[in-house]
């Protein structure tokens, strides 16, 4: 599946999400939050598909309002601002595309079209109550690549943990259709031409402060540890499609 499919794939799948959890009753904050941009632009911030205390005890509620609606929202906003000044159409514009050009552009787009699409990929990759560990070719894709999912596991968060100051953590699929676990700092991430490793990431874990200080301070190991808890595998085994 091409960049372009896999894209409109995640957002169908997500789209999907945010019904289902509407039509359970549960109050979308994005419904209560007026801020919110909820078109259809993948360089809009799009709906949180749980409310905000889904996560628990995971992930604070307080955590995830601010991290939604004060931190990723700037980033979408900032985002728009470094478009309009730079001349990028977001209407026939893809925001992968202007990832992978990011050396083009200003620092002020370089953190803000990475900080918005990474936290667009977090929020979608995390659901409540997390699901079963990966089965099929993601599963196996998995194993082989590391050697078994708690290994996978275990590197995965070294490269969480050892991400000095703030950054993300990723697993990626490469050209060669190979697995790697990458970290980038900032909101830089994988897809862009100035980062170190290329892939498309498949999961990244936000490993800013903002995602975790309230509730678990200096411990960004547990804050780790919690968060495979609510890992939406099936997001990202369709994204590895
Ligand atoms: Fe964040």
């Amino acid at each position: 599946m091409n960049q372009s499919s896999s894209r409109r794939s995640f957002i169908q799948q997500t789209g999907k999400a945010g019904i289902a959890f509407g039509l359970s009753g549960t109050i979308l904050p994005s419904l209560v939050n007026a801020s919110v941009n909820t078109g259809s632009s993948e360089f809009a911030q799009q709906p949180l598909p749980y409310a905000f205390n889904a996560l628990e005890p995971a992930i604070d509620t307080t955590t995830m309002d601010i991290h939604y609606s004060k931190h990723a929202a700037a980033y979408a906003k900032a985002l728009s601002e470094a478009c309009t000044a730079e001349n990028v159409n977001t209407t026939n514009t893809r925001l992968e595309s202007l990832l992978r050009n990011i050396s083009k552009y200003s620092t002020k787009m370089r953190n803000n079209a990475g900080g918005h699409y990474n936290h667009e990929m977090f929020w979608q990759t995390m659901k409540p109550g997390g699901s079963a560990a990966p089965a099929g070719q993601l599963g196996t894709s998995i194993i082989q690549s590391f050697g078994s999912f708690e290994s996978f596991k275990t590197q995965f968060a070294d490269a969480a943990k050892g991400r000095f100051g703030s950054g993300w953590a990723w697993l990626i699929i490469n050209s060669d259709n190979a697995l790697a676990i990458v970290s980038t700092p900032n909101q830089d991430n994988p897809l862009m031409d100035v980062s170190e490793t290329w892939g498309t990431p498949l999961l990244g874990l936000d490993v800013w402060e903002h995602a975790y200080y309230l509730k678990y301070q200096n411990r960004r190991p547990d804050y780790i540890n919690a968060w495979w808890n609510v890992v939406n595998w099936d997001v990202v085994a369709a994204r590895m499609k």
